[in-house]
């Protein structure tokens, strides 16, 4: 359902507002000292993340991009390379921490989709000799949030995985959105996991809470991650207040199938008036990315004209929409969505 205000925001799964229940667990949340590690709420919060993805130990960060950090950070050394895709968020939209924190440059593969073959893997692995970089970790993005939040499919991600390991790689996932990709595929969040040293996912995306995110490993690996985090300042104090949000988005985690549900009736709507603007293989989750140049429309000024009649819509670019569903947008809203649409055309 939209905001209490009537508005309908599709940008993105990160503009979920907490839920009456969230608010109340927040204010009545236990807590303690978090970098003494004796806030209870985010210690429970570790153990139920760990337990999720089937790792042994995990470390409560305030954001995704900090989870990515601090796995860079923990798997590699200053002067190191990191394999990743090129439209990675690890490498587009972190602000280059990985060279700025970590020293650490990525080599990137082509990866439509966010997909990388073991073949591609190999060959770069190969090619790096001793006057290159050491190229010492892979890093993928499950789903691929540039893609369209497309799954990177298990099996194309072992057959990669196992060549990275066998060349010395450590890897890691950044499963921002690893629980969409779970309810698209069935496959458990432990079996993706389970291919990586670490995972780090997100409470405040299509989990819905409003802060926070995690890394997920073994407990070396963590002890080293939360040394790091503290480096970055994110040793954080009574944060059982914002963990207490993130244990009922967990919990409620099965929820997101009614996200992929709402972005295909979303998807089709836009297919049946605008078949050239939406290519329906690729809506594998939660988001849709409609092709402005097929529409009959300004891209800019459609989105000034939804605005206007309180639907907000994400670009990409000039000619892109991208439109995400998430736990405050529900079929009502997409038939709103497509009404106005229908009487933008009529006039
Ligand atoms: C795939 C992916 N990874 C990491 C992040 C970073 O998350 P945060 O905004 O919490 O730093 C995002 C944010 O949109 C994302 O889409």
């Amino acid at each position: 359902m939209a905001f209490a205000d009537g508005t309908a925001d599709f940008r993105s799964d990160t503009v979920t507002r907490p839920t009456p229940e969230m608010r109340r667990a927040m204010a009545e949340a236990a807590v303690g000292d978090d970098v003494y590690g004796e806030d209870p709420t985010v210690n429970a919060l570790e153990e139920e993340s760990a337990a999720a993805v089937g790792k042994p130990a995990a470390v409560f960060v305030p954001t995704g991009s900090m989870g990515n950090q601090l796995a860079i950070g923990t798997l590699t050394r200053p002067g190191d390379e990191a394999l990743c895709v090129e439209a990675a968020h690890v490498r587009n939209y972190e602000v280059a921490a990985a060279a700025a924190v970590s020293g650490v440059q990525f080599r990137t593969l082509p990866g439509p989709g966010g997909q990388m073959t073991a073949e591609e893997v190999k060959t770069a692995i190969d090619q790096s000799h001793y006057h290159m970089p050491r190229i010492s970790l892979l890093v993928w993005e499950n789903t691929h949030n540039v893609s369209g939040g497309t799954v990177v499919p298990y099996d194309m991600m072992s057959a990669s995985s196992g060549v990275a390991r066998a060349g010395g790689l450590a890897v890691h996932i950044d499963g921002a959105r690893i629980f969409n990709a779970v309810a698209a595929t069935g496959t458990p969040a432990a079996d993706f996991a389970g291919l990586a040293d670490t995972i780090q996912f997100c409470f405040s995306k299509g989990l819905g809470a409003p802060v926070g995110s995690v890394l997920c490993g073994s407990e070396e690996a963590m002890a080293e991650a939360r040394y790091v985090r503290k480096r970055l300042g994110g040793g954080m104090r009574q944060v059982g207040v914002v963990a207490a949000p993130a244990r009922i988005a967990l919990r409620d985690r099965d929820r997101i199938a009614e996200d992929h549900r709402v972005a295909r009736l979303l998807a089709e709507g836009l297919s049946d008036r605008y078949p050239a603007a939406v290519d329906l293989a690729r809506v594998e989750t939660n988001m849709v990315i409609v092709d402005g140049s097929a529409l009959p429309f300004d891209v800019a000024e459609l989105v000034d004209r939804f605005h206007r009649r309180g639907i907000i819509i994400g670009t990409l670019g000039p000619d892109m929409i991208r439109l995400v569903t998430h736990r405050d947008v529900n079929a009502d809203d997409v038939a709103r969505l497509l009404a106005v649409l229908d009487e933008l055309e009529r006039h």
